[in-house]
């Protein structure tokens, strides 16, 4: 599509993020469980992630990402026609952290709903967002990821401790404006592959109970092994056809986005795409994987840390449970 074609596409017109204050680095997990340093650094790439303090929920961060997003795209809360917030760690199962978060924002012409897409939320948000903003709908939706893992993680689990963070981000989606057009984005998923990683207990499979909370079932689970095959596997299959629907080669590539789960599948895909690693948005380092909120604070950073010209694509992707994945192009236009 050229870049006149574009200027009809919902596009990205603000973004902001929120990572807590608290660090937990690879140091203090070696004091918590039998892992060192050296074992986390090359396995996975990260360092440090961010936790939110105890009486910090999904909300608060949600809030103040979308906060900053807002002041970013210069629109005001009453503006905002939809809330998309993607999460796997709401502050309840209902009412929604979306509705909680139109509340905090006075966003009080929005529609407010959660997306449940594990990792891969932050794309099937931005996904809706187009179809709506396309269709007409509506002129402005605010999306958001925010995630609070640190609630959901077993901190004796060594095989998994390591990995997750906190942190929110969040992004105004318009239907005019300078920004990052949505070309394409495409979204999978494969529920037989279901049991490689899940949140056992809590829902009405299993609701909580005294049981449930003493064999470990309200924590998060993951055969890492598994998991790691299909992710390197999913994505790239569907960034490549994300490129191909927008009639783009590897070479019309700027940035590479990808969903910061391990330091290994990005150097993966990226080779399987030829694209050197300076050219791999990451923040894996600092924040480890923070689930869905992941490639919105990647792309959130990227923007604030390399501005984008008009033309250049960023290809974004991502996977989680469900098993679900998606990619996504985006292009900088003018108006
Ligand atoms: O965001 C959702 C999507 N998530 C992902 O895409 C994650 C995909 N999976 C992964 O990134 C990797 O599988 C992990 C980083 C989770 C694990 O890395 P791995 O290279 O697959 O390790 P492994 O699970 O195969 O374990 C290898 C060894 C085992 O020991 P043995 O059985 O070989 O003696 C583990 O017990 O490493 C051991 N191990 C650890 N050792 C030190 C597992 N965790 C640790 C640890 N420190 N933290």
């Amino acid at each position: 599509m050229n870049l006149k074609n574009l200027s009809k596409l919902a596009r990205i017109t603000g973004t902001g993020s929120y990572l807590p204050e608290k660090i937990l680095s690879n140091a203090d997990l070696e004091k918590m469980v039998e892992t060192t340093d050296e074992w986390i650094v090359s396995r996975t790439g990260m360092k440090e992630r961010r936790i939110a303090a105890d009486d910090e929920f999904t909300s608060h961060m949600a809030t103040k990402a979308a906060t900053i997003a807002l002041q970013d795209a210069n629109i005001q809360a009453d503006q905002i026609d939809a809330i998309l917030v993607a999460t796997l760690t709401p502050d309840h199962i209902f009412p929604s952290t979306a509705a909680l978060l139109e509340r905090n924002l006075g966003a009080k012409n929005a529609a407010a709903l959660d997306i449940q897409a594990a990792c891969t939320g932050y794309l099937y948000a931005l996904s809706i967002a187009k179809a709506w903003i396309e269709s007409g709908t509506y002129s402005n939706i605010l999306v958001v990821a925010a995630e609070k893992l640190s609630t959901i993680v077993d901190y004796k689990d060594r095989g998994t401790c390591i990995l997750f963070g906190d942190g929110a981000s969040a992004a105004v989606v318009s239907n005019k404006g300078a920004g990052l057009a949505i070309q394409h984005t495409c979204l999978g998923a494969d529920g037989e592959q279901s049991e490689l990683l899940k949140l056992p207990a809590g829902g009405s499979r299993l609701p909580a109970s005294k049981e449930t909370v003493e064999q470990g079932l309200h924590y998060l689970q993951m055969e890492g092994r598994e998991v790691y095959k299909h992710a390197v596997r999913r994505m790239e299959n569907a960034a490549k056809e994300c490129l191909d629907k927008c009639g783009l080669s590897d070479s019309d590539i700027s940035w590479l986005v990808p969903h910061q789960a391990n330091i290994r599948i990005m150097e993966a895909i990226a080779k399987r795409f030829g694209i050197p690693m300076e050219r791999v948005f990451q923040t894996i380092h600092k924040y480890g994987n923070t689930s869905a909120s992941a490639i919105a604070i990647a792309l959130d950073e990227l923007l604030k840390e390399h501005p984008v010209s008009t033309g250049d694509n960023l290809l974004l992707f991502a996977f989680g449970a469900g098993l679900t994945w998606g990619a996504s192009l985006l292009t900088q236009i003018e108006e």
